[in-house]
């Protein structure tokens, strides 16, 4: 299992949420977090502010798959994500060693089913 770690513009939230439903991707977290890129966020501006510190709001979008899952949500994020202006975001990925559904106690890829 991956877990895909996405950081976004706030208004893409809605475009890359339906894209992943309709992909079949269930579950995700969103997070509403403040950061910056390589521009230490001067140039990147969120409606036409500029933001104390340079800390721009972004959203944190955690969705956790499976490995053979995660080429195909990668390529979602990206497209629904993008605009080509500085900002866009960033995506990390990383292993997922267990996952568990309390109600049932299914483990690993159950849990995610
Ligand atoms: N190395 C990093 N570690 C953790 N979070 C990061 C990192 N780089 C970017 N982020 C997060 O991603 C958000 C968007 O980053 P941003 O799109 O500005 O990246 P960038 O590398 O500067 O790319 P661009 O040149 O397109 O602006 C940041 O506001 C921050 O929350
Ligand atoms: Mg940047």
């Amino acid at each position: 299992m991956k877990r895909v770690e996405a950081y976004i513009r706030i208004h893409k939230l809605e475009d890359v949420k339906l894209a992943l439903e309709d992909a079949g991707i269930r579950g995700m977290t969103v997070e509403q977090v403040k950061g910056y890129g390589r521009q230490q966020g001067q140039t990147d501006k969120y409606r036409g502010s500029t933001y104390a510190l340079n800390l721009i709001p972004k959203l944190r979008v955690d969705v956790v798959v499976e490995d053979e899952e995660l080429e195909r949500v990668l390529e979602i994020i990206l497209e629904t994500s993008h605009t080509g202006e500085i900002g866009d975001g960033k995506i990390f990925v990383s292993d997922v060693i267990d996952a568990i559904r309390i109600r049932t106690k299914e483990r690993g890829s159950a849990a995610l089913r």
